[in-house]
């Protein structure tokens, strides 16, 4: 219930309509103070009094009621206090009623929204420099469903490029089919690296490897087939992962998906008088928006990074007429988008305003960054089987007769891998750290899934709540947690607003630490019989919040741990 509603539309204070006082109202510092506070200072002026006086003039005025407790006026403001028995029957009635649903909405019906995350590279390593885009695309794909948005994942896969010349002049010259069977992608990787190293002794390297690229352009049936080949292998190797993460997509059209898709755009770039000759190379001139040219057509008549995603853009725009189309893509890419969407500005589409760029900052690991040239790669199927195998570990230590443990294990793994990527704001550069992600009394997924647990075993051994009973006055203990229940599906508002999922991340910890301090102040199972039922129905329904937040993060929760 939108209790600032409530309140303004009981408020009648001249020069300020009820909408007006509705923006007005915030929330004040310490709760002791009240929930909702009215500033009085903007109606001094037209009243002709001081703040102090208004306040008390409109608290005396104020008609109290079963939501609104009582209304008083304090250094300029009015703070208003809300029932506490009225506000736990509703935030828990709405709770135990909505259930797996608690927090989701229709707002979103409708509304189509692209979501293009992951986007791995053909035949490079799928390292821990993609996981942000992967666990943050995919968390903003649940976000959307969850708030009635139809969702479209694309993984605009990188399956274009020179590259793939260089990879096959490399396999035919020093790899097999074995080698690639046994090795995998990071044979492949290694084949990439050595091309390079021997590349610098031998120039002659490069053109073999430009005749290779331009063999799979013309279709030249031995190229297309090892292109394919490395298609396949590293699509078979990523999909472990997506199926380890939980993260799914409905397109897979990459880059050379849109070999086909360019030309009309290039015609109508250049029918519109955007093209212009630079260097033997065709590009739109951006120096009145304060960048650099891009390149549409190289001089050599190939087309760019940046052409593709132009004819992608104007793809998905005629296949989805998506309401927002958002790129998930890490922030050295800030210019490229900003230079493609500025292009289809140009271009006349006004759909170009919802393109967004949510760009996030690096991963490294405490030993240091990687890079891919020279073969210092951190896999982050390595990543993740390393924190799997910990967990295991500390779990075995903390609960040895524990069943199923390494089911567990798994979720209690992955689900660090996945929450350490996103418990900070997404700009930031982290570094992930093993010991900080599993720590189980830290700001982690592993100390919300243990919360859930506890929770779990508050409930198997209270038995059913029964109806929903809350006593007339209640602990502050419980009381904070009600409030913070009641906020889960503004959290969710604001975190698909700004795209930012660690608003939820945080917001679980939150959750989690406050029924951890319930838990420890206040006895649930001894306590006499209607009190008993009241903190049996908030667990159950913190343990329902606490699910449906780490179920939109892609983290699942044992029962038991
Ligand atoms: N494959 C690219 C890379 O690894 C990311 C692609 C992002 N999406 C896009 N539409 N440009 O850098």
């Amino acid at each position: 219930m939108d209790f600032k509603k409530h309140i303004a539309s009981k408020i009648k204070a001249e020069g300020l309509s009820e909408q007006e006082i509705y923006e007005l109202l915030a929330v004040p510092p310490d709760t002791a103070m009240g929930d909702f506070a009215l500033p009085c200072f903007r109606l001094a002026k037209a009243w002709r009094k001081a703040p102090a006086r208004i306040a008390e003039e409109l608290a005396a005025a104020y008609p109290c009621d079963e939501i609104v407790c009582a209304a008083n006026a304090l250094n300029g403001y009015v703070n208003f206090k809300i029932d506490r028995a009225f506000w736990a029957r509703q935030t828990l009635g709405r709770i135990l009623a909505e259930r797996e649903r608690y927090g989701a909405s229709e707002e979103g019906k409708g509304k189509t929204v692209c979501i293009d995350y992951s986007s791995v590279n053909i035949a490079k390593p799928f390292h821990i420099g993609h996981l942000s885009t992967t666990v943050l695309g995919s968390a903003l794909y649940k976000l959307h469903k969850f708030l009635g948005y139809t969702p479209v994942g694309i993984n605009h896969l990188g399956d274009y490029g020179t590259q793939f010349g260089k990879l096959i002049c490399a396999y035919l010259r020093w790899g097999s089919k074995e080698l690639l069977e046994q090795g995998g992608l990071r044979a492949l990787n290694e084949l990439y690296v050595r091309f390079h190293a021997e590349a610098e002794q031998d120039e002659s390297l490069n053109d073999d490897a430009r005749a290779y690229f331009k063999k799979i352009e013309d279709g030249d049936p031995q190229a297309v087939e090892l292109f394919e080949m490395f298609n396949a292998l590293t699509l078979k190797e990523v999909g472990r992962i997506y199926e380890l993460l939980d993260v799914h997509f409905d397109s897979w059209a990459g880059e050379s998906f849109y070999n086909d898709k360019m030309q009309p755009v290039i015609d109508e770039l250049s029918a519109k008088g955007l093209l212009v000759e630079s260097e033997g190379a065709k590009v739109v001139d951006l120096s009145a928006y304060d960048m650099p040219p891009c390149i549409i057509l190289r001089s050599d008549g190939a087309s760019l990074y940046a052409t593709r995603d132009i004819a992608a853009a104007v793809y998905r725009k005629n296949t989805y007429d998506f309401y927002k189309c958002l790129y998930v893509v890490a922030y050295q890419q800030n210019l490229h988008f900003k230079q493609v969407f500025k292009v289809l500005e140009l271009m006349g589409k006004d759909w170009a305003k919802d393109l967004v760029h949510v760009a996030y900052g690096m991963v490294s690991l405490e030993d240091g960054a990687m890079s891919t040239r020279k073969g210092k790669v951190v896999y982050l199927e390595d990543v993740i089987a390393k924190c799997i195998e910990k967990s295991l570990a500390i779990i075995t230590e903390k609960n040895p007769s524990l069943e199923n443990k390494e089911e567990i294990a798994k979720t209690v793994g992955v689900g660090a891998v996945i929450f350490g990527a996103l418990y900070n704001n997404k700009i930031k550069d982290i570094t992930f750290s093993y010991d900080k992600v599993l720590n189980f009394e830290g700001e982690t997924s592993c100390y919300v899934q243990y919360t859930c647990a506890r929770a779990n075993s508050v409930l198997e051994k209270g038995g059913a709540a029964g109806e929903l009973s809350v006593p007339q006055e209640l602990a502050v203990q419980e009381f904070e947690l009600v409030k913070k229940l009641a906020e889960f599906p503004e959290v969710l508002q604001s975190a698909l607003e700004k795209y930012e999922p660690c608003f939820i991340a945080r917001y679980l910890v939150d959750l989690a630490q406050l029924y951890n301090k319930f838990y420890f102040d206040c006895s649930i199972l001894n306590a006499e019989p209607s009190v008993r039922a009241f903190r049996l129905s908030l667990t159950e329904c913190v343990l329902l919040t606490l699910k449906n937040g780490l179920g939109i993060l892609g983290i699942g929760v044992p029962a038991k741990m």
